[in-house]
């Protein structure tokens, strides 16, 4: 059947023919060529391209290598690999655990595998699961997998997608590791009621009427498939974004911790959001992975490194365009203050903190707060710094970071693990330190605060970060 039918449709030029379905095929087709195909119902159609799919990835006949490559650029997008590769494991074969309130979840196998992947999978299946959740077996997977988001990316985009998921990635043979959550809480019948009152109403994306064509394409990207606020908006009790997109004063105002880590509000606020930084800013920062403003750390390593990098420059300007029309909340306005660079720099280290800070961190950070253009991010001004929760600025000071390698940046430059250096007090004191000097104000830390998470933090291994 194959050699019969594969040349055929080959012979006929006819591009995604697997993709578009039927219907956009007779759309494109001459009246007399349609006869061609009499026997062909929609069904057999779609068997023979399930059928042919994953021969054609291994052999080099593929039908539409531009589909297959949009699809690539699109799951990059979508940063896939960040929850469907596992440590070391292969590319899209799951496995990762991802750990929730209700117990551990593991991402599943969505190569083309036929008995373990998604192989056996049409484009309905695909593009359903996507939206709603729903999977080819019938029940609802858990909204770690971030559907809510994903059910705003357009047909032509899903099936380009599928291309992709179906020609250009390697099948593997791994079956999906079942969830570590107790019963009854492991049952899943109650997430069609999730679904229902939390996602309802799955839509592919519309532009607003009247809005600007390149703030339409970011929040496409953004509330999409980038799904930013799966980290950057606050959840309810429940677990569902309190928002989904732009009109909600929520979205994208900051979100919980995500591995100890806090996603920091990006909107427009001035002090605590991406208020001073100007589009170019936010561009720079999603391709290599710092400005001279800020660097990428924890949790966004990985979306720079394995996503974000990889977009176009157009596509990069419309996501900064779209979150600069984003409106803050708050009316706090930052201005420097030079008191305790003064001070620094005459030597006069009576400010709690000053101490610490002049012999761990001046030489990359410097005494102005300023940083070192790119290299080392400032720290006077920077959202991430004077955020209500000040898990980051601890964790980053326990354990250091390293910046994620990007194609334009391809050294990672770290920030030194300090927990074997400094005691709770110090670390406490230098932490209060920056979140109160250069005309920074946030609350202190306690040395409580850092015993907690000194013993409670465990480092997740990055391996997106590696070189
Ligand atoms: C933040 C993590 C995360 C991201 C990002 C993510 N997924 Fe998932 N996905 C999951 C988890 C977890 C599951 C399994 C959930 C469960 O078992 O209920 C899943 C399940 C799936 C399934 C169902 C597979 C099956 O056999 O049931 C498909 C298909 C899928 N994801 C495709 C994608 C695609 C395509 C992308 C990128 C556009 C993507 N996912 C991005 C976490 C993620
Ligand atoms: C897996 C969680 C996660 C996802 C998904 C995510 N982020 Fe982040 N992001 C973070 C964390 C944590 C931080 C704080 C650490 C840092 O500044 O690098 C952050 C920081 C940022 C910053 C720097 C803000 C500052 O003031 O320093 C920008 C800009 C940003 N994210 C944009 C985005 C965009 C755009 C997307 C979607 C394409 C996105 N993020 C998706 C977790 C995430
Ligand atoms: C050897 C140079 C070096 C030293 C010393 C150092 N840092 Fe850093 N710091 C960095 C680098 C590099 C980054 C960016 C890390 C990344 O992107 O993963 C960073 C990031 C940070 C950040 C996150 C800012 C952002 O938006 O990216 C904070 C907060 C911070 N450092 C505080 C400190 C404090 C406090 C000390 C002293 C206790 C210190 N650092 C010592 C190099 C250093």
């Amino acid at each position: 059947m194959r050699t019969r039918v594969l040349p055929f449709l080959k012979g006929k030029k006819q591009k995604n023919f697997c993709y578009f379905g039927p219907q956009s095929f007779h759309r494109r087709r001459p009246k007399s060529a349609k006869r061609l195909w009499f026997f062909c119902s929609k069904r057999s159609f779609l068997f023979y391209c399930l059928l042919l799919a994953p021969s054609i990835a291994l052999s080099q006949s593929d039908p539409n290598p531009a589909l297959v490559t949009q699809g690539k650029y699109l799951a990059q997008a979508g940063d896939c690999t960040a929850c469907h590769t596992s440590l070391g494991g292969q590319s899209f074969a799951g496995g990762l655990a991802i750990s929730s309130p209700i117990g551990t979840i593991y991402s599943s196998n969505i190569t083309p595998d036929k008995t373990t992947g998604i192989g056996t999978w049409s484009y309905d299946d695909f593009a359903r699961l996507m939206r709603s959740g729903k999977t080819k077996q019938g029940y609802i997977v858990y909204p770690a997998m971030p559907y809510p988001s994903y059910s705003r990316i357009t047909d032509p985009d899903m099936h380009a997608l599928y291309a992709y998921f179906m020609l250009g990635v390697q099948p593997v043979d791994q079956a999906d590791r079942r969830p570590g959550i107790p019963w009854p809480l492991s049952m899943r019948w109650p997430l069609h009621f999730w679904r229902w009152f939390f996602a309802p109403g799955a839509q592919p994306f519309t532009a607003a009427a009247g809005q600007d064509a390149q703030v339409s394409r970011g929040a496409y990207l953004v509330e999409g498939l980038g799904h930013c606020g799966a980290c950057h908006t606050p959840r309810d009790l429940t677990l569902q974004e309190e928002s989904l997109t732009g009109d909600h004063a929520s979205y994208l105002s900051g979100g919980g911790l995500i591995d100890g880590w806090v996603p920091v509000d990006l909107r427009s606020d001035d002090t605590t959001g991406l208020g001073r930084w100007n589009t170019q800013d936010i561009v720079y920062f999603l391709k290599t992975g710092s400005n001279d403003k800020a660097a990428a750390f924890g949790a966004m390593g990985p979306v720079v490194h394995n996503s974000t990098q990889y977009l176009t420059d157009s596509d990069l300007a419309a996501i900064a365009a779209y979150l600069k029309s984003l409106p803050g909340s708050s009316s706090d306005t930052f201005t420097y203050d030079n008191t305790e660079t003064t001070a620094l720099d005459s030597g006069d280290e009576s400010k709690q903190g000053a101490a610490v800070y002049l012999a761990s961190c001046d030489v990359c950070h410097s005494a102005n707060g300023e940083g070192y253009r790119e290299a080392f991010p400032a720290l006077a001004g920077n959202p991430v710094v004077v955020a209500d929760n000040p898990s980051s600025v601890i964790n980053i000071i326990l354990d250091g970071a390293r910046r994620p390698v990007t194609q334009t940046s391809p050294s990672a430059l770290v920030m030194p693990t300090l927990a074997w250096k400094l005691n709770d007090q110090q670390i406490a004191d230098v932490a209060t330190f920056i979140r109160t000097s250069w005309g920074n104000h946030a609350a202190g830390v306690t040395p409580d605060e850092v015993a907690h998470l000194r013993k409670t933090y465990k480092p997740v291994p990055n391996r997106e970060l590696s070189p």
